[in-house]
């Protein structure tokens, strides 16, 4: 039995028993998270082979797990992983894990990772008794981390950075699979973060074409029309769609197209979409301000309506997260 500290109030107390009670769905059990442990013989350790999904609840219902769930498939398809699973059965399987968390997760939401890899290497096999599986967990973990960063961006805008990391290219890994081979991806943060560790990186392809961010999709605003990145050499973001539809709603222009530094330094306004914060204004790239270099009113309406849509204000709700992680460390 663990022995709590005086200095913890009881609903410190609690959160800390909470947080080690969550409950991860692992090749068909369920277990808690320090008992959900991959062999060092995984083919996703070995080649980072494999596929993974992030979806996010909002009032702790998941946002669009169906999309999330035929992005995985995709991908295992393209990859010749047989997850032994339908869709369906995922799915379920899912709704299972995140009602069993529901219980200690104090009304937090969640985001949901699904991390299916082809399991243990052949020439491994007698280390598992000769029964070679892929390897699936499925996770809840609570949003107050990572929308405690994110709060106060919302307000300042995002610094974003063209790194010298560059896309790689989808004739060599397809970023449409959401693959763990992602060491560029890593390049491109620690590029960014040594200019400005608060920034986000902005990735081109080899003509200098905006490609990406290392977890986000980027959209700018020029000429009173929102263009995006073309999508063969991105991760076709289920937040990407969620921010066309809205747009298509509001009856602003957007569009599909090539464009590069020239066009984000000129542009009115330009934000980035990804599960965890929605959308989030950027304000500057490479040093520059991008119109006024405040979160633009654009910007400002499709936060809104992305609130409005989900019934949750995503600002409120990543200040209240900052303030519960101040709380707790
Ligand atoms: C490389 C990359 N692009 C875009 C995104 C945004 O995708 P989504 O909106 O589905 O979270 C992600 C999300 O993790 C990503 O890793």
């Amino acid at each position: 039995m663990k022995s709590y500290g005086k200095h913890l109030n009881s609903h410190e107390r609690t959160r800390e028993m909470n947080m080690n009670s969550r409950t991860v769905y692992f090749n068909g059990q369920f277990v808690s998270e320090q008992e959900a442990r991959v062999s060092i013989f995984d083919s996703a350790l070995m080649f980072g082979d494999m596929v993974f999904d992030m979806t996010r609840t909002y009032k702790q219902k998941p946002f669009r797990l169906r999309e999330h769930l035929e992005r995985i498939y995709a991908g295992l398809k393209y990859l010749e992983i047989d997850c032994g699973m339908t869709l369906e059965e995922m799915e379920n399987v899912t709704l299972e894990t995140l009602d069993r968390n529901l219980p200690c997760l104090e009304g937090a939401d969640v985001q949901i990772m699904h991390d299916i890899s082809r399991g243990p290497l052949p020439p491994y096999k007698s280390v598992f008794k000769g029964k070679l599986q892929p390897t699936i967990s499925i996770n809840c973990w609570p949003l107050w981390w990572h929308l405690a960063v994110d709060a106060p961006l919302y307000r300042t805008g995002i610094h974003s950075i063209i790194t010298a990391q560059q896309s790689v290219p989808a004739y060599l890994i397809d970023p449409k699979v959401k693959n763990r081979s992602r060491v560029f991806y890593q390049m491109a943060n620690f590029q960014a973060h040594k200019v400005d560790p608060q920034s986000f990186p902005l990735l081109t392809d080899d003509r200098g074409i905006i490609t990406e961010g290392s977890g986000s999709n980027f959209f700018i605003l020029r000429h009173g029309r929102v263009l995006t990145p073309k999508g063969h050499n991105i991760l076709l973001g289920v937040s990407r769609n969620t921010a066309l539809e809205l747009l298509t709603k509001m009856s602003v222009p957007w569009i599909e197209e090539d464009f590069g530094a020239y066009e984000v330094v000129n542009a009115e306004e330009a934000f980035h979409t990804a599960t965890t914060y929605a959308i989030m204004p950027c304000t500057r790239v490479n040093g520059k301000p991008i119109g006024d270099g405040k979160p633009g009113p654009l910007t400002q309406r499709l936060i809104k309506a992305w609130s409005e849509l989900v019934g949750v204000d995503i600002v409120a709700q990543s200040d209240e997260y900052a303030k519960i992680v101040k709380d707790m460390t």
